[in-house]
Parts: structure tokens; C-alpha cells; sequence
């Protein structure tokens, strides 16, 4: 199927061009790096903001989506530790989006059946968005299928950084000759709350046609699919969500090893 999406005034062909097989596995952990929302914005000669503000409703979609397709994870990278660069006017604006976001969606996200979750550093938002956040992760508490995970004022860097200083401090009165092990990194990071088979993505996908991982999950990723496509996030859609599973059912996952076939041979 060919799908067009406006980029800078022209159409840039998209193609959705990998079947989605419902009954081939869907990969238990997505992350999205939602990128393109001010360039859509752009295009349509509006204000960054109102990029965001769609983007929140393409946010809706694909959370819906995902937990009826049988996703356990799905990680949203929703705001970075670098993106407190931009202006004051558009910051201000996306610390207010979890507030609009969880006020009108947390009885969709009841009737689902998701739980949220945010990583991140999160004591250093304005006090109205941690308030939101608290709240949601409350109300949906008790929920049992979808976990949704929002990364919010999350970077890798320091994330990992924190890690090894709380590992440091934990297993330096414990012992001289402290061990440190990969089980016990994997613990410390902002994705331990995960049980261990769910904290490394099966699949990154990446919006708006940059091919870049921009400070997400570094030490998660090491061997997840990637996948990237031009569409902007606010015109990403549950077609092109089954299009990157379609892309990752035909991946073959070696993981350093061989292909099943090739081990036979
Ligand atoms: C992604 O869209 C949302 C955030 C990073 C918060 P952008 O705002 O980065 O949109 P572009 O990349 O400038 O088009
Ligand atoms: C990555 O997008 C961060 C989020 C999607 C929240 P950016 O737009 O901030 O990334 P760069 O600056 O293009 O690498
Ligand atoms: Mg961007």
C-alpha cells in the first residue's frame, strides 16, 4: 500500500510495505523516539506547538493499538534531558501535555487494561506534571495488560551514569573487592522495574526520517530491530505501526549466533 505524507511542501512517497502477519509473533517491547512534530507543524504554516498537540492524539492511536495487537512494553520517548534547550514558550508547552494527556485519556487507558509508567528524572519537572503523572500511575495501578512507559526528561547518558554511582554506593560497603555484573547494571537502569525478559526493546521505531538514536536507551538497544520511516509522528498511524512489526516479523534476530538454517548446515 502507498501511503503520502506532506515533508517541506512537497509529498514524500511512504510506503507501508511489509505484511503485518497477525499470526506471527508481535515483539513484546516497542519504543518510539516520536519524532517530526514541529516539522508538521511547519508545514501546515502553524506554530511548533500545534505539532505536539496532534502528535498527543497520534500518542492515543498508537497506545490503543499496540495493547490490542498483544504489545506487552511500549516506551514512548515523550521529552529528553536535552530538550530543555528549546524555548521557554514550547517547553512550557510539553510540560503541560501529560496534564491534558492522562485528563482525557486515563479511562481509555482503564478500559484497556494499560498501566502507566514514566522513567526518567522525573523530580526535576514543574510540579503540575509530576502531579499528572503520579495520578495516572495511581489510577491505572491495578491495571494488568499493556504497560505504557513514558520517557520523560530521560537521556541514556545520565541514566546510566546514575546507575553505576547507585551501584557504587551500594556494593562499596558491602564488600573491598565489589563484583559488578551485567544482571546488576540491567537492575540499576530506568528499565529494571521491567521483569528481565522485557527490558531490552524488540524493535526502536523512529518517525520524521532522522536515523538517529538521540541519547534512547543506549545500553538497552544492543540488539534490538530498528526501524526507521519518513512519516512525522503527528501523521503516524496504526497501518504504519503494523507496517514496522511486518518489517520486524521478517527480520532473522541472529544475535551474534548463526541463523537456525545455517547452524544445521
Ligand atoms: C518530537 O518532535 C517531540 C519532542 C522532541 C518533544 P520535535 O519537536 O522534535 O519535531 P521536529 O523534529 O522539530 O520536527
Ligand atoms: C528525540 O527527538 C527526543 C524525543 C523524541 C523526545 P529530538 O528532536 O530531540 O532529537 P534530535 O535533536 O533531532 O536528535
Ligand atoms: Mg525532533
Amino acid at each position: 500500500m502507498l501511503r503520502f505524507f506532506p515533508q517541506k511542501d512537497k509529498y514524500i512517497k511512504e510506503a507501508a510495505e511489509h505484511p503485518f502477519d497477525a499470526a506471527l509473533p508481535v515483539p513484546k517491547h516497542i519504543a518510539i523516539i516520536m519524532d517530526g512534530n514541529g516539522r508538521w507543524a511547519q508545514n501546515r504554516r502553524l506554530p511548533r506547538v500545534a505539532g505536539h498537540k496532534e502528535g498527543m492524539e497520534t500518542v492515543k492511536k498508537i497506545t490503543t493499538h499496540a495493547s490490542r495487537l498483544g504489545v506487552n512494553v511500549l516506551t514512548l520517548y515523550a521529552f529528553s534531558t536535552e530538550n530543555w534547550k528549546r524555548p521557554n514558550e514550547e517547553v512550557d508547552y510539553l510540560m503541560q501535555l501529560p496534564v491534558d494527556f492522562f485528563d482525557t485519556f486515563v479511562p481509555e487507558l482503564i478500559k484497556e487494561n494499560v498501566k502507566v509508567h514514566v522513567m526518567g528524572f522525573t523530580e526535576s519537572l514543574p510540579v503540575h506534571t509530576q502531579e499528572a503523572v503520579r495520578n495516572a500511575i495511581e489510577q491505572t495501578k491495578g491495571n494488568t495488560g499493556m504497560v505504557l512507559n513514558f520517557a520523560l526528561n530521560y537521556g541514556s547518558r545520565a541514566e546510566m551514569l546514575q546507575a553505576v554511582q547507585s551501584l557504587y554506593k551500594e556494593i562499596s560497603v558491602e564488600s573491598e573487592q565489589p563484583e559488578i555484573t551485567e544482571e546488576m547494571i540491567d537492575q540499576h537502569l530506568m528499565t529494571g522495574f521491567l521483569p528481565a525478559d522485557l527490558r531490552d526493546p524488540e524493535l526502536v521505531i523512529r518517525t520524521s526520517g532522522e536515523e538517529r538514536i538521540s541519547n534512547f536507551l543506549l545500553w538497552q538497544i544492543a540488539y534490538s530491530e530498528l526501524f526507521f520511516t519518513k512519516a512525522l509522528w503527528p501523521d503516524f498511524d496504526p497501518v504504519l505501526l503494523e507496517d514496522a512489526i511486518g518489517s520486524f516479523q521478517q527480520r532473522n534476530r541472529r544475535f551474534g549466533g548463526l541463523k537456525p538454517k545455517e547452524e544445521e548446515e
